[in-house]
């Protein structure tokens, strides 16, 4: 009696499922498209991506077919309207540009909660909300543009480090010292290093998997484990006798003197780690032609090796 009660149910829970099927959409990649903020206009009906084209069709040929948001037209995706919201309005009234969501009249948070429905949890961009970036009315359209991208990689509106170099002399400067990561030759990028849509570091710096700064990425033969390990290598990281864009120093120190570098922390009688027992002596100034390990050995307590 019961097994068929049972049997009964889950016969009626299948029929049930295959009605709604449907109206069950599949997500479009990346992430889901949930309801960012839908301002007043754009409400309503959804027209389709054909219907669209029958007025825009330049812009459809020549600023959407081939850009990677064609994919939102795929898999029932909503194509335009995804981003422009729904257009049966807008098409009634002949292309009245009052009933559609224009970019040009939400605020930088609006536009961003738009593509954040999209490019949100799971993404680079999770993080975005809390960036450096969205806190100082940073959006994605001060670097991205849909249709009009000048670098079509990434949709871009410049290419790196031009693109961030509009807003940061600093840096700009710091990478023309003589002695720089060769970011402006192209060798490496802001973005190696930074992930600009933020992060739960400090400045937006991309952290390793194992913890250890990002700097190990690429110079892996410093990350270690050692035997005898450098103290600061660790806590401090590397920043702490390095600038990670550019210096007046060779090897990008802080400092231009090894010696001086070194005695910011082995200050003697200062407290702190121990100074040298050897004096300050012209022999001794080389630090590291004695110290030649100075980010740990598997050898030599004190570095030699
Ligand atoms: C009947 C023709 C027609 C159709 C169909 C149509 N549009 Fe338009 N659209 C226009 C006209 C006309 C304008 C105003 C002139 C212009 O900016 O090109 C316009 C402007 C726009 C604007 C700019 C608004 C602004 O403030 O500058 C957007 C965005 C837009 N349309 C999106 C869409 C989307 C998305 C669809 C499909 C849902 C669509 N249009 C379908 C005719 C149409
Ligand atoms: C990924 C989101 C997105 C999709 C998808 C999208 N647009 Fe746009 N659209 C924008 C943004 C953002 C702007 C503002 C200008 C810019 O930054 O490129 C814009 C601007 C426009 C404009 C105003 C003209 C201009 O360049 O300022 C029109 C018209 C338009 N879109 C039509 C369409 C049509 C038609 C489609 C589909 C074929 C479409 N959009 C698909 C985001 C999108
Ligand atoms: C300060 C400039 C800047 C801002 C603001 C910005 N981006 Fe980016 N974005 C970039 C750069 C540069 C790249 C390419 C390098 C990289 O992957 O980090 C990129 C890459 C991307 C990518 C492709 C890489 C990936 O795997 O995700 C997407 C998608 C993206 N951005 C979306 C967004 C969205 C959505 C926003 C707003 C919420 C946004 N961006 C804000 C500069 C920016
Ligand atoms: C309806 C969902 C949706 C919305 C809304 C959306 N995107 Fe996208 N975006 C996509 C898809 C899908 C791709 C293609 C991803 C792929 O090819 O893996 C894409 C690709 C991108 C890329 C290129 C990624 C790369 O690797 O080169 C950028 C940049 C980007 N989007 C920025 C934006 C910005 C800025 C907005 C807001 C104006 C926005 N997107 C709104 C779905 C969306
Ligand atoms: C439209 C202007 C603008 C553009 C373009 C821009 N930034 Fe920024 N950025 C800012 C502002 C404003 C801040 C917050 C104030 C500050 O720290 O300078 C910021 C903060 C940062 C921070 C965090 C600094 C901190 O103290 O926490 C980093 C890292 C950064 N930007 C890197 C980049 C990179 C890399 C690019 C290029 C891909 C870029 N920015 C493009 C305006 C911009
Ligand atoms: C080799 C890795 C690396 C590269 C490449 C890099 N940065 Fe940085 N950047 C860092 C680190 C690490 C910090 C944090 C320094 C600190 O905390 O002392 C930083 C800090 C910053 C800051 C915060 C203010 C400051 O100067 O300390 C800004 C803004 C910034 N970077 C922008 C950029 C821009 C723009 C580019 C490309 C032109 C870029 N960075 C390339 C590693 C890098
Ligand atoms: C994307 C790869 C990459 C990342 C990440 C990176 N570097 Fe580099 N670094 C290089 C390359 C390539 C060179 C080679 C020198 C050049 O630019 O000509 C270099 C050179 C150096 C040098 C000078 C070497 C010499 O012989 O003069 C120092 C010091 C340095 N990096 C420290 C750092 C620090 C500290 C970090 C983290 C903030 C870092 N690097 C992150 C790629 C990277
Ligand atoms: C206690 C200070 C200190 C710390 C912390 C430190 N370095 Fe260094 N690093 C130096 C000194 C001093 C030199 C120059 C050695 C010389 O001139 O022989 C150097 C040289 C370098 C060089 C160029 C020469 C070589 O050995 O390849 C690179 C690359 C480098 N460091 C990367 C890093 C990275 C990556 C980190 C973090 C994991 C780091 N450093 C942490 C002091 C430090
Ligand atoms: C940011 C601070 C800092 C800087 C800069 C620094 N050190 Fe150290 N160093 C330490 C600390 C902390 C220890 C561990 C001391 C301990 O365990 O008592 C250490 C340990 C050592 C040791 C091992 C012997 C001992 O006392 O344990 C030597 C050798 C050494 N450092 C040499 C150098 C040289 C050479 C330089 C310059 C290239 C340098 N250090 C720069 C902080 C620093
Ligand atoms: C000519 C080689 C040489 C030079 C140059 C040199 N050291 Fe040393 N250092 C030594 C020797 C030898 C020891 C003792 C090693 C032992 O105890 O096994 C030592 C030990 C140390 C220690 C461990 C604590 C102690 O006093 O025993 C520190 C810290 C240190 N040196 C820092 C420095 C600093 C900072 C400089 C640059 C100002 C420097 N050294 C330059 C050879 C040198």
């Amino acid at each position: 009696m019961k097994t068929r009660r049972i049997w009964k149910q889950l016969l009626e829970f299948v029929s049930l499922a295959i009605l709604l099927l449907p109206f069950i959409q599949p997500s479009i990649v990346p992430g889901q498209e949930k309801n960012a903020t839908s301002p007043e206009k754009g409400t309503g009906q959804y027209v389709g991506v054909d219907t669209c084209k029958t007025c825009h069709e330049d812009l459809y040929k020549k600023n959407f077919e081939d850009t990677p948001h064609f994919k939102t037209t795929l898999q029932d995706g909503h194509g335009c309207e995804s981003c422009h919201g729904p257009g049966a309005a807008h098409v009634e009234g002949g292309g009245d540009v009052t009933k559609i969501i224009s970019f040009k009249s939400l605020s930088k948070n609006e536009a961003n909660a738009r593509c954040l429905s999209c490019h949100g949890e799971k993404h680079e961009q999770r993080h975005f909300s809390a960036s450096a970036h969205a806190s100082n009315d940073v959006g994605c359209l001060d670097c991205h543009s849909p249709h009009d991208a000048k670098v079509p990689e990434h949709l871009l509106v410049s290419a790196q480090p031009k693109l961030c170099y509009g807003c940061h002399v600093t840096a700009k400067a710091d990478f023309a010292k003589p002695f720089h990561h060769r970011v402006d030759e192209g060798l490496i990028q802001c973005s190696d290093c930074h992930n600009v849509h933020g992060t739960t570091t400090l400045r937006q710096v991309r952290a390793m998997p194992t913890g250890d700064a990002v700097c190990v990425k690429c110079h892996a033969d410093k990350q270690g484990p050692f035997v005898y390990e450098h103290v600061p290598v660790k806590t401090e990281g590397c920043s702490s006798c390095h600038t990670p864009h550019g210096s007046t120093s060779p090897r990008y120190l802080r400092v231009s003197q090894v010696n001086l570098l070194c005695l910011q922390c082995h200050s003697f009688p200062a407290q702190g780690p121990v100074g040298p027992s050897h004096n300050q002596a012209t022999k001794y100034q080389a630090c590291t032609m004695c110290h030649a390990a100075i980010h740990g050995s598997n050898a030599s307590n004190v570095f030699f090796r």
